[in-house]
């Protein structure tokens, strides 16, 4: 079955072509990050302006690079939420009026739910009975969600931050360090030869019945060491840099064990999102007890690859309800409306 995913929610306008959920055919991005840089954020009028410059030559891209045909197109998956509403209006009425005229199905996806599938596309053989039941961890910017999942499209949130996301702490921290944006890269590479034990870190969420993460008590312990020694010699900087991130990681790490410990049926562990390209977290949690799933660099961030895969997934379920494929009348979301997905273990 060949897929169309269409990804808009925040700055990087995406489409893909996947075949059977994990072969990609083509993945085109066009990233908006050089305009909202004058603006140290960004601006989400202007992104959905972005968006709308470059959507119909950018699907061209996609299907030319696929080397298909329009009507070789089985299935249309769209970005529904959560995201900017601006820019997700753009992508979901390009995808509701492809639909339309193609006379193909449409599925409206989560995006914090498919970067979960970002980590699974190119897998050759891929056995989804072999990988859930899973614990999948979505950490970036803007989350740091911990899901339990039955199958490939069941997420219950196990937990989530009570403040900031950690790639958020990466980038406050970096900032503070007189880093670049995204200083989370950065970071990692500074730390590269640092002894992560020099200087100590606050340990966050110590409470073990507790999956929950916060980042808010390391971000101010930086604060107060930065105010308390300004000047740092090459391997000092290294030094605290490697203890920020070992901290920073190492809260992640101790609450997937305990959620393995209470979910002794999960037969692997999915991580996605930005953070997931920091190969000290790789190495770090290679040493847990069940099978670990990364995504390729250029699909740890935004791509609409992961929105065709979890599309594919989804497919068969929704394919029962007729009127729910046939029905367009359905509206975009925004980042607020994630609590509904939340289960306590
Ligand atoms: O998923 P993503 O591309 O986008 C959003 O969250 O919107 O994630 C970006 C985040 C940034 O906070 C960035 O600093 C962080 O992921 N990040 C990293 C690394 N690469 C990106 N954090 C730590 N180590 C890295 N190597
Ligand atoms: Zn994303």
């Amino acid at each position: 079955m060949v897929v169309l995913g269409v990804e808009s929610s925040c700055d990087e306008t995406a489409f893909s072509i996947v075949k059977d959920g994990v072969h990609v055919l083509s993945s085109v991005v066009a990233s908006q990050v050089d305009v909202h840089a004058v603006f140290g954020g960004v601006v989400p009028e202007v992104a959905a302006r972005e968006h709308l410059k470059v959507i119909a030559p950018l699907f061209q891209q996609a299907i030319q690079e696929a080397g298909i045909q329009l009507s070789d197109i089985d299935l249309i998956s769209v970005t529904r939420g959560p995201g900017l509403i601006g820019a997700l209006l753009v992508g979901v009425s390009f995808a509701k009026g492809l639909a339309t005229s193609l006379n193909k199905p449409l599925i409206p996806v989560d995006h914090v739910h498919a970067h979960v599938h970002g980590a699974l596309l190119g897998i050759e053989n891929a056995n989804m009975e072999e990988i859930f039941p899973a614990l999948s961890l979505v950490v970036s910017g803007g989350h740091t969600n911990l899901y339990y999942m039955e199958n490939a499209t069941d997420f219950q949130l196990l937990a989530t931050t009570i403040d900031d996301a950690c790639g958020e702490c990466f980038d406050k921290v970096g900032k503070l360090l007189g880093f670049g944006y995204p200083a989370g890269p950065i970071i990692e590479k500074t730390a590269q030869g640092g002894n992560d034990k020099a200087y100590e870190m606050p340990k966050m969420v110590q409470d073990k019945s507790r999956l929950q993460f916060s980042y808010s008590g390391l971000k101010t312990h930086m604060v107060y060491r930065l105010q308390k020694q300004k000047d740092y010699s090459e391997q000092e900087l290294k030094d605290l840099c490697a203890s920020f991130q070992s901290e920073a990681l190492g809260l992640i790490q101790r609450k997937i064990k305990i959620a393995l410990k209470k979910r002794t049926n999960v037969r692997s562990v999915i991580i996605a999102g930005g953070v997931a390209a920091n190969q000290k977290f790789r190495s770090m949690l290679s040493e847990l007890p069940v099978k670990t799933y990364f995504p390729k660099l250029k699909y740890c961030s935004d791509n609409a690859a992961m929105i065709a895969a979890l599309g594919w997934h989804e497919y068969p379920k929704r394919k029962e309800n007729e009127d729910f494929l046939n029905d367009h009348n359905w509206d975009a979301y925004s980042r607020y409306d994630f609590q509904k997905y939340f289960v306590q273990v």
